[in-house]
């Protein structure tokens, strides 16, 4: 069986003879299978196998995460990225979280950490929706505003000890925004992105250092999130720019 639980739901990536035989395993109440995942909003195709309504909520480093798993997706692969960030995140911190989804890194880190402010930012509305109920359900609404829109018009200027980047698609087209989010001072960026094995860590980093132009780059950090596809990894890049 290759699935994996969210909330009370068991998502398969492929269709068994009996579901309702999963529903022994601790936790599971329903079963759904996962079809294709879509577009720059990334909505996955989900068709309901056992049980009623595809909505639940998942608990992960005690952070509550409100989602919908027909419309709306959950990386388990990007656990321990989520948990390193929010551990990053130093006291009274201005932080940006550019693509912020239902808010996969911006409650972890207004939950663990010290964070004055945090914007977050998301285009789709049904992730937006979801992202303030979770600010809600975490009782984190004094930490972060979260803002409906699309990063390139919403995102404040010139505020961010932090950006987070945390979308692989064409995230390098928004190396601009994160740069202009920044502190005049400088801070740092978390860059994501879905390499090919040969040019895993260079193209990120070249990237980054052609988008900063004459700013000072240093390269803190580069490391494989999970194989995103056959030859191509998810990888983030820490830099911190001035
Ligand atoms: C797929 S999520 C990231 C997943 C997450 N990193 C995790 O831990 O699972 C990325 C989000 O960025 C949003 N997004 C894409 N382009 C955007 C833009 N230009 N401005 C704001 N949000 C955007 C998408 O709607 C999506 O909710």
């Amino acid at each position: 069986m290759r699935g994996k639980v969210i909330g009370d739901i068991l998502v398969l990536k492929k269709e068994v003879k009996d579901p309702e035989t999963l529903l022994e395993i601790p936790g599971v109440n329903r079963v759904v299978k996962l079809g294709r995942i879509r577009g720059k909003t990334r909505q996955p195709e989900v068709t309901v196998l056992v049980g009623e309504g595809t909505e639940t909520i998942h608990k992960e480093n005690h952070c509550l995460f409100k989602l919908d798993v027909s419309k709306i997706m959950w990386s388990k692969g990007n656990t321990t990225e989520r948990k390193r960030i929010a551990e990053l995140v130093e006291e009274r911190e201005i932080v940006v979280d550019l693509f912020a989804g239902i808010g996969y890194f911006s409650i972890p880190m207004a939950v663990h950490s010290q964070a004055e402010k945090i914007y977050s930012l998301e285009i789709n509305p049904t992730a937006f929706n979801y992202l303030c109920q979770n600010i809600t359900l975490n009782q984190v609404d004094n930490v972060i505003e979260p803002i409906m829109g699309d990063c390139r018009d919403s995102a404040p200027y010139g505020v961010a000890d932090r950006v987070l980047m945390g979308y692989i698609g064409n995230t390098h087209h928004y190396l601009d925004v994160a740069l202009n989010t920044l502190k005049e001072e400088g801070g740092v960026i978390h860059y994501h992105e879905s390499v090919p094995d040969k040019f895993k860590f260079t193209r990120p980093v070249d990237r980054i250092k052609e988008a900063a132009g004459d700013r000072e780059v240093k390269i803190m950090n580069k490391k494989i999130i999970k194989k995103y596809s056959p030859g191509v990894y998810h990888v983030v890049v820490d830099a911190w720019i001035k």
